[in-house]
């Protein structure tokens, strides 16, 4: 087991540099399965996520070379087998779009029903099936797998989505890139990253039009070719960076960010009395006086992203009077709350509500990642705290973000990963059992 221990109390400078973007990155690499050819893909950020479904596609016969440390070459054209119900498709939600990219080739799929982190809640793929049968495909979802296919191939249709999910807008964008005719999706998914999938397929040869924008109209075309791309950064590392130095104090220079994505982040923390000046392809973010409270509601892009609720709400715990964080993505995600009281936090979750009442300080405490999201709140709870945190779990925070560590040391930070023996390991599973 791993357990990074946080000294807190220092306030960080210098720079960070942002790599490129998750969910980007989980949606690009089985989108590689509809082209005929070598996609040179660039800014691959080297997490387990990636790890996990470069291992996936190997599994279903692809050739994945990796070029450097960011670049990957992948050949998906000897794959022959639809099939991907192996064990690991459900340690990792994005496994999900396997479906739409080999029913897209193949005219059929079978896949393991997708895991990742668990919000308390059931994340359902209702809209994605309802897009896939839309354009002929039958779909069976039961013991774990979902198992679709269309023996007379896809055809265009109109599709229009009870909720903006991005997981459904892309999937069925990738299905629609090779149906009959013209695929028409309403209430779309407005995502950077669904604006990145749809830019790498065109880059290929598909024909997809108005991503960023409520519809998105597929053409299908006959065949994607080789190319390369290169990933957007990752607004959600860039916003995690952001939040830590408001919490900690201190000025960061946030390299390889698209400003543009941030404004949503941006507009919240200058509301909190952070300073925030944007470059071209830099933001710079500094902090020295009293965190103001704010209210902040999640919603789907540009609204503030679900993805940063926990970040921003570790560091409304040190703002002056009270803040009401709603969550208006998923039903709730609030289970890293209790950590935080564990450090001293005054938070009360109600439904879809979390009111924070502000304190002066955080203490440090032994605490634990309970998803990807919330495991990066913890880490700026430890960097925000009096004395040492230790936060565990953090594989699922290693899912989602390159070498935080390392990226938080070179600002200052003192933090460490540290490996617990085996035997301290078991006492401790004794301990708790
Ligand atoms: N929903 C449905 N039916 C569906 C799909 C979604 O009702 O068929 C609902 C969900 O229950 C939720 C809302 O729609 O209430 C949004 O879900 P969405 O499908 O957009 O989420 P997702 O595709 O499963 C992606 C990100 C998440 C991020 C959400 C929302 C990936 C791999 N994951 O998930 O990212 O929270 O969009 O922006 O892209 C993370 O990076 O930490 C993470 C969890």
């Amino acid at each position: 087991m791993t357990k990074y221990i946080i000294k807190g109390g220092k306030p960080l400078y210098g720079t960070v540099e942002i790599s490129g973007a998750k969910n980007a990155a989980v949606a690009i690499i089985p989108a590689a399965m509809l082209v005929d050819g070598v996609c040179r893909i660039e800014n691959i950020p080297q997490i387990s996520d990636v790890t996990m479904l470069l291992n996936i596609l190997r599994r279903l016969g692809a050739r994945v070379r990796v070029v450097d440390r960011h670049t990957m070459d992948i050949d998906c054209s000897g794959v022959r087998s639809a099939r991907a119900d192996f064990d690991i498709m459900t340690r990792i939600r994005a496994s999900y779009y396997l479906i739409g990219a080999l029913l897209g080739r193949f005219g059929k799929a079978l896949v393991a029903m997708p895991g990742g982190c668990n919000f308390g809640s059931v994340r359902p793929i209702d809209q994605h099936v309802k897009g896939f049968i839309a354009m002929g495909a039958q779909v069976d979802v039961k013991n774990g797998l979902v198992s679709a296919s269309a023996p007379e191939g896809l055809h265009g249709a109109d599709i229009y989505l009870d909720v903006a999910s991005v997981g459904a807008t892309i999937n069925i964008m990738l299905a629609a890139v090779f149906a009959k005719g013209v695929t028409r999706i309403e209430n779309v998914a407005r995502e950077p990253h669904v604006v990145d999938v749809a830019g790498f397929l065109n880059a290929m040869g598909a024909d997809i039009r108005g991503a960023g924008t409520n519809v998105i109209k597929i053409r299908g075309v006959e065949r994607l070719s080789g190319g390369s791309y290169a990933l957007i950064p990752d607004q959600i590392e860039a916003g995690t960076y952001m939040a830590a130095v408001a919490g900690a104090g201190g000025s960061l220079l946030i390299k390889n960010v698209i400003p543009k994505h941030m404004d949503c982040i941006t507009g919240k923390l200058e509301e909190m009395g952070v300073h925030v000046e944007e470059g071209e392809d830099e933001i710079l973010v500094s902090r020295s006086g009293p965190l103001r409270h704010i209210n902040v509601k999640t919603y789907y892009y540009p609204g503030f992203p679900t993805d940063m609720q926990p970040q921003i709400a570790t560091v409304l715990c040190l703002a002056q009077g009270t803040s009401i964080i709603t969550e208006g993505v998923w039903d709730t995600r609030y289970k890293y709350v209790n950590e935080l009281l564990k450090m001293g936090a005054n938070v009360t979750v109600d439904g879809r509500k979390a009111i924070i009442q502000g304190v002066d300080c955080l203490t440090g405490a032994s605490v634990k990642a309970w998803d990807l999201r919330a495991g990066a709140a913890m880490v700026i709870a430890g960097l925000c705290a009096q004395g040492t945190t230790e936060v565990e779990g953090v594989d699922y925070i290693e899912r989602g973000y390159v070498d935080l560590v390392g990226k938080l040391k070179k600002v200052g930070a003192d933090i460490e990963s540290v490996d617990v023996p085996a035997e301290d390991e078991e006492q401790e599973i004794i301990r708790i059992g």
